[in-house]
């Protein structure tokens, strides 16, 4: 073999010392924008065409420095990076990573575990089963649950339909749906489900068309006459239900469909019970807030994201079953042949790949593991309770102010608005949609704040989330004078006339 290389690929002698130098720029680049995070703009106002133009370059035909890559992600990437980790982003659910997490997942990327079979990871699997452990022991689950680390939530929306899917018709998984004669396969959720829930029964061959979405209450909560009218219909039509899925924190409103009279439901019918807890489940370290949740634990599965209201970098979601191991590896496992040595078969209980759909898998659980030992139950509690209180805070102070009109309720720390003063109130629902948009449009340019829109029973409202543990009560008051100002230009600006 020829000793030439090309110099710019490390050798075991160069490894450690790259590691070393490039490590320390890493660590000061990341230093250098936490310490600037506090005062900086939450986003960057470059349009997708300036940003193509800063990078646009032809296919690299020499390599170049690593100290130059450093530094372009500091001078170009950097300052157009969407600043989730503010204090002042309220948008989605995204957090503030806790720099253990960050930091353990570097080490992960540098020992580059494969988490989809035991023997390519052999601490990094038992560290995942043991943070499935502690993650189903916080949503009420008994020992014999279990589950997988998944890449989000969807995925997660995604295996949890799947066990639905097999334990609703024999056969499915090897014959496909067609070949069992079960007819049309049914899931029901809110009208404000995840998305996610649409493209799984897509990918699951259920066809978006069986996805029945239920009305909301006015709280925005699941109703749940029209969930058993729904089912008792879809059954005398010669469909075959399959799930009942109840939202924890569903993705617009933050609010907690009502679990326990969902799992009756499910169990009258005798329909799998899936709980979408991918933000909400964190409730569950709450002892003042956990009440919330109950029925969850009656839930057959629960999809919960630590890389939601866990704080930990992406990705990183779970799905969690009742029944354990077994119940995901019936609808999963598969024996390829170069990964089918016997080793006693203990292994093979931690043979991620055996659990869900992916293969090649990153070791996602050392983040969540040194997430939770750093933080424990308590720092958890703290850290939710704070972040609902500034929303009940900031839900107070518009309560307060005659331009803005609150939509549903806080249930967790989310709070929906509408920018209504008193000219607009007469205006079509368009414009007092285009409104919303508008206003939300003056905040992000200012990059003061970000938050989002969306839409709730037909009409557009801003939604606002307190999603880091770095927000605090002057940034919350901050973006309420924030979208004062901006609305009063809008104002100003001839939307009044
Ligand atoms: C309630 C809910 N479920 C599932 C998801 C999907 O999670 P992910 O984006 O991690 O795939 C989201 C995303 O925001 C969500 O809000």
């Amino acid at each position: 073999m020829s000793e030439a290389k090309n110099s710019r690929v490390p050798d075991t002698r160069t490894l450690a010392s790259e590691h070393e130098r490039l490590g320390r720029a890493a660590v000061e680049l990341v230093a250098d924008y936490a310490r600037a995070l506090d005062d900086a703009p939450v986003c960057s106002d470059a349009t997708p065409a300036d940003l193509v133009a800063l990078f646009d370059e032809p296919l690299p035909l020499e390599g170049s420095g690593a100290e130059e890559i450093f530094e372009r992600v500091r001078r170009d990437l950097i300052p157009h990076a969407m600043n989730i980790p503010s204090p002042r982003y309220f948008g989605l659910f995204n957090p503030t990573p806790l720099p253990v997490a960050v930091w353990a997942d570097a080490v992960a990327s540098a020992i580059n575990q494969n988490g989809a079979a035991w023997r390519n990871s052999p601490s990094v699997s038992v560290v995942e089963a043991l943070v499935l452990r502690w993650l189903c022991q916080l949503v009420g689950y008994g020992p014999e649950a279990f589950g997988t680390l998944t890449s989000g939530g969807s995925e997660a929306n995604l295996v949890g339909l799947k066990c639905a899917r097999d334990h609703a018709v024999a056969g499915a998984r090897d014959r496909g749906v067609r070949a069992t004669g079960a007819g049309d396969l049914v899931v029901y959720a809110s009208e404000q489900c995840h998305y996610s829930f649409i493209k799984s029964v897509d990918i699951l061959g259920l066809g978006r068309e069986n996805l029945r979405k239920v009305d909301t209450d006015s709280r925005f909560h699941i109703r749940t006459d029209l969930l058993r009218e729904a089912i008792r219909r879809d059954l005398a039509e010669g469909s075959t239900p399959v799930c009942v899925a109840g939202a924890a924190g569903a993705t617009s409103t933050g609010v907690v469909d009502p679990l326990d009279e969902l799992a009756d439901i499910a169990r009258e019918f005798g329909l799998w019970f899936h709980v979408d807890a991918a933000y909400g489940g964190a409730l569950a370290f709450s002892e003042k807030h956990r009440a919330r949740l109950r029925g969850m634990e009656r839930a057959d599965s629960v999809a919960f994201d630590p890389h939601k209201w866990m704080f930990v970098p992406f990705e990183c979601g779970a799905l969690l079953v009742r029944g354990g191991g077994r119940v995901l590896r019936d609808a999963f496992d598969i024996t390829p042949e170069y990964l089918s040595e016997e080793r006693g078969g203990a292994d093979v209980e931690y043979d991620f790949f055996r659990y869900g759909q992916l293969g090649t898998r990153r070791a996602m659980a050392l983040k969540v593991w040194a997430a939770f030992k750093s933080l424990g139950v308590r720092g958890y509690a703290e850290a939710v309770e704070r972040q609902i209180e500034l929303v009940e805070h900031l839900a107070a102070r518009f309560d307060e102010l005659e331009e803005f009109e609150r939509v549903g309720e806080v249930e967790t720390a989310l709070c929906c608005v509408r920018f209504l003063p008193p000219w607009a109130r007469e205006k079509s629902p368009a414009e007092q949609d285009e409104l919303q948009r508008a206003l939300q449009q003056r905040v992000e340019r200012s990059g003061g704040a970000w938050l989002a829109t969306t839409v709730l029973h037909g009409r557009r409202a801003l939604r606002i989330n307190v999603n880091s543990f770095l927000t605090e009560r002057r940034h919350v008051d901050y973006l309420v004078e924030l979208l004062r100002r901006e609305g009063a230009k809008l104002t100003e600006g001839g939307h009044s006339r």
